[in-house]
């Protein structure tokens, strides 16, 4: 039974990194909104499980393999639900990895670059191959996932801050690029979430993190996908290039 605010009945969405933690939430919800969700992860084996853990629900759900780093492989996720499904009206970035816990002195061209594909990059290769079919319907909503670390800059997270700062500025360019096109590009930035991309960092970061949340405590997943489904949503029509904060009052900005 779909929810009466954000109907997403007769909907496509494409959630990233959807075989767990945030993007599994947020393709929770998209699908219990009436989406059918496109589970997207690298991760073919846990991205098909949680597909089959929605459907089990009774929800609209798929599993599709993709490596964000590789826009060919994008691609052709992008191609194969557009021939399921013939349009894609929501794209959810949410792939991504924290990388090492290092001072920048101590951090190799590869943990730089790695992180810098995946969670940067892949925003772009993700969000260029969704814009063209958004852009001939004229429609479509996109949430990427950034974080606080790229408002605030983490210490120990040289290459994860600066990726994230990336996708919020990205995010509005593209919302400008779109906004005669009725699509709405909009980045969420949450602190710290309690998900495995945790178990990357020390408990003494992790720690440090949630000392500066006013709410004194982490969000949880379900409270990171509540925004995420506004955002999605055809309710979402006049916000665009913005970024929402799911951060218990972290930000003051
Ligand atoms: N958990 C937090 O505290 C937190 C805070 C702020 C922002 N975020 C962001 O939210 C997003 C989701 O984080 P999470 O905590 O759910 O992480 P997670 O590690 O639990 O899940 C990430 C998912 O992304 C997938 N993935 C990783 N690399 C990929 C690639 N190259 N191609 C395709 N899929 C790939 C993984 O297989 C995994 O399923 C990330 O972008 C993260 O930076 C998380």
């Amino acid at each position: 039974m779909a929810h009466s605010f954000f109907d997403l009945s007769g909907q496509t969405a494409v959630v990233t990194g959807a075989a767990r933690g945030i993007g599994a939430g947020i393709a929770a919800r998209l699908a219990r909104a009436g989406a059918t969700v496109a589970v997207a992860d690298l991760n073919a084996e846990a991205a098909a499980d949680q597909a089959e853990k929605l459907r089990a629900e009774g929800l609209a759900a798929f599993s599709e393999e993709l490596e964000v780093t590789d826009p060919s492989s994008v691609q052709a996720a992008v191609d194969s639900v557009l021939a399921r499904q013939g349009r894609i009206h929501a794209l959810v970035c949410c792939a991504g990895i924290a990388g090492k816990a290092l001072p920048t002195w101590q951090q190799s061209d590869a943990d730089w670059q790695s992180v810098i594909d995946i969670n940067l990059s892949g925003v772009f290769n993700c969000c260029r191959a969704v814009l063209p079919t958004m852009v001939e319907h004229d429609y479509g909503r996109i949430v990427n996932i950034a974080s606080l670390a790229g408002k605030e800059g983490n210490p120990n997270m040289v290459a994860y801050s600066a990726s994230k700062a990336g996708v919020i500025a990205a995010s509005k360019s593209m919302a400008k690029e779109t906004a005669l096109h009725n699509i709405c590009v909009n980045a969420i930035s949450p602190t710290v979430i309690r998900t495995p991309i945790l178990d990357q960092l020390t408990e003494e970061q992790v720690n440090y993190m949630t000392s500066k949340i006013p709410r004194a405590r982490t969000g949880t997943v379900e409270e990171v996908a509540a925004v995420a489904h506004f955002l999605a949503s055809p309710d979402c029509s006049f916000v665009t290039g913005q970024c929402y904060d799911v951060s218990g009052g972290r930000a003051t900005y």
